[in-house]
C-alpha cells in the first residue's frame, strides 16, 4: 500500500502540478480540435476493432461509440499527464483515453482507473500495446478518498461509476478540487439526473443584475455532446 501511495503522490512526469499552468491549452479552439480528433477516431480501424465488444454479452455496460470518440478528442485536446477515471469496468472508456495518450505521444502519462466490482475483468478490453500506462485500482473510489489514497493533483477526471445524483455530485466536487488551471472534468451519462447541470451552474458567477461575470467564473469552457459533459477549470 505504501508503494501505491508513493506512486499516487508523485506525478509521472516528475514535475509538480503548476497551479496556473501557462501551458494549459487555450480553450478558444477546443470545439474544432475535439470534433476533428473525434471524427478521425470514428473512421479508424481502432474504433472498428473496439466496437466488436458491443455485440458481446457485456456490451450494454460499455461507453458508446460517439461518447468514446468525444472522450478521445477531449483527451487529445487536453494532453493530460495524470488522469483519474471512476467506473473502469471492462475498459472501453480507458482504451480510448489510452489511445489518445499514445496518439499524442505522452508516454509518461498515467490513467488511474477505479473499479468497485472485484468480479469484473477490469480493463480486459484494453489492447496490450496500450496497457503500460493503465493503473487499475480495485475498490470504491470513495473508500480511496477516505484513506487519503487519491492523487492530490490531476489534469483530467472522468466520471463513469454510479450515476446516482449524490454520488455524481460528490465525485465532481472531489475531483474539481484536485484539478489545476486548464484541468478537464468529464462526465458520462449527464442526462441521468441534474447533478452535472447543477455542478456546472455553480461554476458560473453572476453580478447583481444576473449578468455573467466572466472574471469570477471558474470555468474556461464547458459543453455537452451526446451523453458526455465536460468542464475546463479556471483557477481565479
Ligand atoms: C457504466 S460502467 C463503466 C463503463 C466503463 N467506463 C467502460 O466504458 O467500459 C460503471 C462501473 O462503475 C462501477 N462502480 C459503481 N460505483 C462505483 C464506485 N463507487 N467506485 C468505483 N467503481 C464503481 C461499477 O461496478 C461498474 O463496473
Amino acid at each position: 500500500m505504501r508503494a501505491l501511495m508513493k506512486m499516487l503522490r508523485r506525478r509521472p512526469d516528475g514535475e509538480k502540478a503548476k497551479e496556473n499552468d501557462p501551458l494549459a491549452p487555450p480553450s478558444s479552439c477546443l470545439w474544432e480540435r475535439v470534433s476533428h480528433f473525434a471524427g478521425e477516431i470514428q473512421k479508424s480501424d481502432f474504433m472498428a476493432e473496439m466496437s466488436r465488444a458491443f455485440d458481446g454479452p457485456d456490451g450494454h455496460g460499455l461507453m458508446g461509440t460517439l461518447d468514446c470518440a468525444t472522450l478521445y478528442g477531449l483527451t487529445r485536446w487536453r494532453r493530460p499527464t495524470v488522469i483519474v477515471e471512476s467506473g473502469g469496468y471492462l475498459g472501453m472508456s480507458s482504451a480510448f483515453i489510452l489511445k489518445a495518450l499514445a496518439d499524442e505521444g505522452l508516454p509518461k502519462a498515467r490513467l488511474y482507473s477505479f473499479e468497485w466490482n472485484r468480479d469484473c475483468d477490469h480493463g480486459a478490453l484494453i489492447p496490450s500495446e496500450l496497457r503500460s500506462q493503465f493503473v487499475p485500482l480495485s475498490g470504491k473510489i470513495e473508500d480511496f478518498e477516505k484513506r487519503d489514497e487519491l492523487p492530490a493533483k490531476i489534469d483530467m477526471f472522468l466520471h463513469d461509476s454510479s450515476h446516482r445524483y449524490r454520488h455524481m455530485l460528490w465525485e465532481f466536487r472531489q475531483f474539481w478540487g484536485r484539478l489545476g488551471n486548464g484541468g478537464l472534468l468529464v462526465s458520462h451519462d449527464v442526462h441521468f439526473n441534474a447533478a452535472f447541470a447543477e455542478f456546472v451552474a455553480k461554476t458560473h458567477a453572476r453580478d447583481k443584475k444576473g449578468i455573467l461575470d466572466v472574471e469570477r467564473t471558474t470555468h474556461h469552457e464547458w459543453g455537452r455532446w451526446g451523453y458526455i459533459g465536460f468542464v475546463v477549470k479556471k483557477t481565479t
